[in-house]
């Protein structure tokens, strides 16, 4: 007996990192999973195997997400969980920031999370109830240096969480999300090419005084949260970050 036995759902950013983590986490508990991603999808679920299958799609387009959805729903036979992790950052002074790169990590990473809520609640609201596991960061909970793009839609994935969690608490539908902090995945690489002139020592505020995690240690805390544990949890959000947000 699996914790998420028969379970349908959707992940996205399953192709690394945390989602990958996530996906494979929850198809071990028995869960049928979704596994998309702009790219990585399918070698995700090919190491999954059976209750696993790839979509490719960008978050960031709408009727996309509306396509992708919908494929998956067919595919499943229905939608339980949703875990939004897909997302994308970088370091950039704000006076050097570009309008577009501004725009497409708010696409990434708040417009993007709510499309793939927005699809996926009618499913829920249709079959009774289900559970939103949507991904902040310590990035949307303190200030980070030259990363005003990132904080902005983290900050924003935290009010749109608890906004959908007040919003649907009488729907049987919980939405929650998990404030990792440092996590050994590729998205670090674009955190670590620091801006010209950047002092270092602003850095400290947002490192970790333990190692990294591992991106197995978020997807654990996304199960709890889905689990039947986990029943009285939502609006929360779980910061998982070794003491940055103290
Ligand atoms: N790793 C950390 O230290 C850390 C800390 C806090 C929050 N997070 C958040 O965790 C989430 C997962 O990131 P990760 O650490 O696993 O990094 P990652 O780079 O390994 O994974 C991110 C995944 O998102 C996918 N993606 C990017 N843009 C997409 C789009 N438009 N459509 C679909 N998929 C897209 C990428 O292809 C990639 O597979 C992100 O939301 C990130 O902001 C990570």
């Amino acid at each position: 007996m699996g914790k998420f036995d028969n379970k349908r759902m959707v992940i996205t950013g399953a192709g690394s990192g945390i989602g990958k983590a996530t996906a494979i986490k929850f198809a071990s508990e028995g869960a049928y999973v979704a596994c998309v991603d702009l790219r990585g999808a399918a070698e995700t679920a090919s190491e999954i195997g059976g209750s696993a299958f790839a979509l490719e799609c960008n978050v960031a387009d709408a009727s996309a997400v509306e396509k992708m959805i919908a494929s998956a729903v067919n595919t499943l036979g229905g939608l339980d969980i949703l875990a939004n992790i897909a997302g994308i950052g970088h370091f950039k002074w704000s006076h050097e920031e570009s309008p577009e790169d501004f725009d497409r990590i708010l696409s990434v990473n708040l417009n993007g999370t709510f499309y793939c809520c927005r699809y996926a609640l009618p499913h829920m609201l249709e079959a009774g109830g289900g559970i939103i596991l949507n991904t902040a960061s310590t990035a949307g909970l303190i200030g980070q240096p030259w990363s005003a793009a990132y904080c902005a839609s983290k900050g924003g994935v935290v009010m749109l969480t608890r906004a959908m969690a007040y919003e649907y608490r009488n729907k049987n539908i919980r939405v929650a999300a998990v404030a990792p902090g440092g996590t050994k995945t590729n998205i670090v690489k674009s955190f670590t090419d620091l801006p010209k002139d950047a002092d270092y020592s602003l850095m400290s505020k947002i490192m970790s005084p333990v190692p990294i995690a591992d991106p197995s240690e978020i997807a654990s805390a996304f199960a709890y949260i889905a689990s039947d544990d986990g029943r009285f949890i939502t609006g929360s959000i779980l910061t998982i970050d070794g003491g940055i947000v103290c």
